[in-house]
C-alpha cells in the first residue's frame, strides 16, 4: 500500500481517518518500513508530562531502510549530488550501493576508535557527502549524532560539547564558503581548550595546514584503512535516540532537541515523499546546511529513506556570481528546488539577469522554509523561478517538529502566496487565544498549538526534560505550543504571522534575544543591553541592540564595532547585531521588566505609538532612545 497521497480529495479523506483513528492511519504508513521486530502498541501518550511514545517495542534500524530495503531496486540510482563550492571543481556522485559502502567503512572505523551505541557524536563540518556519511555510520552503529552549523564559534561549540558530554568530534580541516577559505579544525581546537572528548576524526577538504594533537586527533582516511565494507545493523529501539540537534530559545542557553529512531524515520521519508510529491528519478535539491533541522529531516534522512537523489551544495548563493542557483539547477537538471526567502530576497535583489542565462525547464517543484515569505518574495520565484508552473510549497515546521507539519502537497493543495495552507494527514492543529481558549472555525487568529501527537515530535531536551515541559507543554493545557502566531482565513488556511516568543529569526536562523544579550554583555564595557528583531528586507528580521555602555577611553563607533565582534566570536557571525544603539537607559517598569514592546516599535520605526508608557520608572528615556534610533 502506497502511502502518496494524489489528490486533493484524496488528501482531506485521510485527513479525516487521520483524526478518526491516528493509530490505524499511523500504522499503516510504519508498515511499509522494515522492522526487524514490529511494534506491540502504536503509540503511548501524555502531554502533561509529556511523554510520547511511537511504535512501542518496535526493533529497527533506521539505516537499514535507506540501503538494505533498497538496495536492489534503488542500488546504482544517484543518492548524493555534491556540487562543490567551485563550479570547475569535481562533482561528486555516490550511488546508494557507494553511499552504503561507505557509511559501512566509516561506521566500523568509529567502532574501531570505540565509539558505540549510545555515544554522543559531535558532527562539525562543511557541506561535503562525508558529513551525511558521518550522519548515517552514527545511526548504523547507534551512536546519538549532533550536528553542529559550521558557522557557530568555538564558544558555541563548546557549549554543545560540555551539554551532550561528546565522546567525539568528527570535523575537516577547513570550510569553503564563496571566496573564503575558513579554518575548522582550530576552532575544534579552541573549543578543546575549555572541553574534552576522546577522539577527533578530520576530513580533509581544504588541507590546509592543521594540528593534529597525538593520540587524540586522526585523520579520515586514516582510519577508514583496512575497515570492512560491510556493517550488520544495530538494533534500536524505536524509542532509542537518534539525534541531538541544538536550537535557540527565550532563554539564554540553547536546547538540545531530542529526536528517537522509529517515529522521526516514518514521518520524514512520509511527509517528504508527499510535500514534494517525489518522482523516482527526480533529481531533488534542499540548500539548507545541515546543521539545521532541515538539513536533517530534508536533505539527508527524507529523502534517502525515500529513495531519492538528493543534491548537497558547498557553496553560497552569490559565488561566483548571482546566478550560481539556476547554473547549478541547470547542470544538474533540478526537479524540485528547496529554499529559504532569505535566499529567495537576497537574490533578487540582483534582477531577472542571472536568471535568464540559465534554462531552469527542469524544475518542477519549488519549496520554500524557515521564515515566512512574503508576497513580494512569493511572486517572483513563482514567476521567474518556476515561470509560472511550478507549484510553491511553503513548509511551516521547526526543529522541535522533526518534519513539515503545515504545506501544500505540490500540485495538489490549492496554493495562496504567503500562506503555508493546510496541515499534514496526521497533524492536528489548534489556534489559541492568550487565555488558552481554542478558537474554533475560521477566520481567527492567536497562538498556534497541535492537540495530538505526532511521530518526529521532540521527545526532551536533552539532560533536561523539565525545560521540555516547561517550554512546550506547560503554556496551554494538554497541548504542544509551537511559539508561533497564526491566522486562519475564511478558507481555513493557515497563515505562518512569526514568533510571539523572545525568538528572532534571522535569515531563517533561530536565534534567542537573551542568549544574544548574554553575549553581548560579556564585551566588558557594557552594563546592560535589551535585543529586539525589526523587519529586514533581506534577512527577514535582523537584529536591532539597545546598550548601555561606560563610555570612558572608547569611542562610540569602536564601542559598537567590538561588541560586534564579541558576538561574532561568542555564538557566531550569524548573530551580530546589524545595529547597535548606545542608549543612556532602557525602559523598565517600577518592577524592573524591560518593556520589550516599546523597543521593538522603535526598532522598526513606529515611532508615534508607543502606547501607553505611564508605567515606566522612567517614561523620558523614551524620548532619548527614540532620538538617538539608528
Ligand atoms: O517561526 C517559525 C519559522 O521558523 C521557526 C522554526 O525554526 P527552526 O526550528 O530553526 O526550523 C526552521 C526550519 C524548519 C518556526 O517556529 N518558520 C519555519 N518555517 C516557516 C516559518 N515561518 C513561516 N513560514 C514557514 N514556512
Amino acid at each position: 500500500m502506497s502511502d502518496r497521497l494524489h489528490t486533493l480529495s484524496g488528501y482531506f479523506h485521510e485527513y479525516q481517518k487521520s483524526v478518526a483513528q491516528p493509530e490505524e492511519f499511523w500504522a499503516r504508513i510504519a508498515d511499509s518500513f522494515h522492522w526487524k521486530k514490529r511494534w506491540s502498541k502504536v503509540l503511548q501518550w501524555n502531554f502533561e508530562e509529556p511523554d510520547v511514545r511511537w511504535f512501542v517495542d518496535g526493533k529497527l534500524n533506521i539505516t537499514e531502510n535507506i540501503f538494505e530495503k533498497n538496495l536492489y531496486t534503488l542500488g546504482d540510482r544517484p543518492a548524493i549530488i555534491w556540487e562543490p563550492n567551485e563550479s570547475h571543481e569535481e562533482v561528486r556522485t555516490l550511488t546508494y550501493r557507494e553511499l552504503f559502502v561507505e557509511v559501512c567503512r566509516f561506521a566500523n572505523a568509529l567502532l574501531s576508535k570505540g565509539i558505540g551505541k549510545g555515544d554522543r557524536v559531535i558532527i562539525y563540518m562543511p557541506m561535503v557527502p562525508e558529513a551525511a556519511i558521518a550522519m548515517l555510520a552514527c545511526a548504523r552503529i547507534g551512536a546519538i549524532h549532533s550536528v553542529v552549523f559550521a558557522g557557530f564559534s568555538s564558544s558555541s561549540l563548546a557549549d554543545r560539547i560540555q551539554d551532550c558530554q561528546a565522546k567525539a568530534i568528527l570535523t575537516a580541516d577547513g570550510n569553503y564558503r564563496g571566496s573564503k577559505k575558513i579554518t575548522v579544525k582550530g576552532i575544534v581546537d579552541e573549543a578543546l581548550e575549555k572541553v574534552s572528548v576522546e577522539t577527533v576524526i578530520v576530513y580533509r577538504r581544504t588541507g590546509q595546514e592543521t594540528f593534529m594533537q597525538s593520540g587524540r586527533d586522526f585523520w579520515w582516511n586514516e582510519v577508514l584503512e583496512g575497515q570492512s565494507e560491510f556493517h550488520k545493523a544495530a538494533e534500536m529501539d524505536s524509542e532509542d535516540l537518534l539525534f541531538i540537534l541544538y536550537t535557540s530559545g527565550s532563554t539564554g542557553k540553547p536546547k538540545g532537541v531530542v529526536h528517537t529512531t522509529g517515529g522521526y524515520m516514518v514521518y520524514t521519508k512520509y511527509s517528504f515523499e508527499n510535500v514534494f510529491q517525489y518522482c523516482p528519478g527526480d533529481v531533488y535539491w534542499c540548500t539548507a546546511d545541515i546543521g539545521w533541522i532541515t538539513g536533517h529531516s530534508y536533505i539527508v534522512y527524507g529523502p534517502l529513506l525515500a529513495g531519492a537523489t538528493t543534491l548537497m551544495f558547498e557553496g553560497i548563493p552569490t559565488y561566483p556570481h548571482p546566478g550560481r542557483f539556476w547554473e547549478v539547477v541547470e547542470k544538474h537538471q533540478v526537479n524540485v528546488f528547496y529554499t529559504a526567502p532569505t535566499a529567495i530576497r537576497a537574490l533578487q535583489a540582483f534582477g531577472t539577469e542571472p536568471i535568464e542565462k540559465y534554462n531552469l525547464s527542469s524544475l518542477k517543484v519549488l519549496g520554500s522554509v524557515g521564515e515566512p515569505i512574503n508576497e513580494e518574495a512569493w511572486h517572483w520565484y513563482h514567476t521567474h523561478i518556476g515561470k509560472g508552473k511550478c507549484p510553491i510549497v511553503d513548509t511551516w515546521w521547526q526543529t522541535e517538529t522533526g518534519g513539515i507539519m503545515i504545506s501544500p502537497l505540490a500540485g495538489i493543495t490549492p496554493t495562496k502566496p504567503a500562506y503555508a495552507t493546510l496541515p499534514l494527514p496526521g497533524i492536528q492543529l489548534s489556534i489559541v487565544d492568550a487565555d488558552g481558549k481554542e478558537l474554533h472555525g475560521n477566520s481567527v487568529e492567536g497562538n498556534l498549538c497541535i492537540n495530538f501527537p505526532w511521530p518526529s515530535m521532540i521527545r526532551t531536551t536533552y539532560g533536561d526534560h523539565d525545560r521540555c515541559k516547561q517550554t512546550y507543554f506547560s503554556t496551554y493545557k494538554n497541548k504542544y505550543f509551537t511559539g508561533d502566531g497564526v491566522k486562519r482565513d475564511h478558507d481555513g488556511y493557515y497563515r505562518i504571522l512569526g514568533r510571539v516568543d523572545d525568538v528572532i529569526n534571522v535569515s531563517g536562523h533561530r536565534l534567542g534575544t537573551a542568549e544574544v544579550e548574554n553575549a553581548i554583555n560579556e564585551h566588558p564595557k557594557v552594563i546592560e543591553s535589551a535585543v529586539v528583531g525589526y523587519p529586514h528586507e533581506v534577512k527577514g528580521q535582523g537584529i536591532y541592540a539597545y546598550v548601555i555602555c561606560d563610555m570612558s577611553n572608547r569611542s562610540e563607533e569602536n564601542l559598537i564595532q567590538e561588541i560586534k565582534e564579541t558576538v561574532s566570536k561568542i555564538i557566531g557571525p550569524i548573530a551580530k547585531p546589524d545595529k547597535i544603539q548606545l542608549v543612556p537607559g532602557l525602559p523598565k517598569t517600577r518592577s524592573g521588566k524591560i518593556m520589550r514592546r516599546i523597543l521593538r516599535k522603535i526598532a522598526e520605526g513606529s515611532l508615534d505609538a508607543m502606547g501607553d508608557i505611564s508605567t515606566l520608572l522612567d517614561p523620558e528615556v523614551v524620548e532619548k532612545i527614540k532620538a538617538g534610533r539608528k
